[in-house]
């Protein structure tokens, strides 16, 4: 048997070194929290899309007492920009969260599974890698495609 190498590049930065445009990208993450329904979890998730024609896309979490019926902050911001502009490619996908004390977690949170599989539909729907910016106070992780998280993704049968 032999062993397959799966290499995947996330880079750990300030948000400080980041391009201007992906700052304020990041800040509209976070702005995004405030906006949140999350009764349940108190988990204050918020995402921010910049799409290839400039336009951005906010979403957040938006749960439910049937628990199923929720959804993630990163799907709710994709499938609008899916319904108000689905020509448009994503070019990056910022996410930010919030504790259940309110305050902006110290370490990035990750996009879920389901949401990486969503992710993946995009970048397969538009052959454009979506670029990730994961939000925490004490760094950002940045990756060039959700394949650096989610290696022999499903995406056509
Ligand atoms: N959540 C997101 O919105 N995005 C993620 O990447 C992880 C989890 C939400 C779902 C639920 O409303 C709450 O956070 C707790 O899981």
């Amino acid at each position: 048997m032999k062993q397959l190498p799966v290499t995947t590049a996330i880079y750990e930065c300030q948000m400080n070194e980041l391009p201007a445009e992906e700052q304020q990208l990041l800040q509209q993450a976070i702005d995004a929290t405030s906006r949140s329904y999350a009764k349940y979890s108190n988990f204050h998730v918020g995402a921010a899309i910049l799409l290839a024609n400039g336009i951005t896309i906010m979403g957040c979490n938006q749960e439910n007492a049937a628990f199923p019926a929720g959804i993630c902050a990163e799907r709710s911001a994709i499938f609008a920009a899916g319904a108000q502009y689905p020509d448009q490619p994503i070019k990056t996908l910022a996410i930010a969260a919030r504790d259940p004390k309110g305050q902006l977690t110290q370490r990035p949170v990750s996009p879920c599974g389901t949401c990486r599989q969503v992710i993946i539909e995009t970048e397969t729907r538009f052959s454009t890698p979506v670029r990730i910016l994961l939000y925490g106070q004490e760094c950002v992780y940045v990756m060039d495609g959700i394949r650096h998280l989610m290696p022999l993704s499903f995406t056509e049968f």
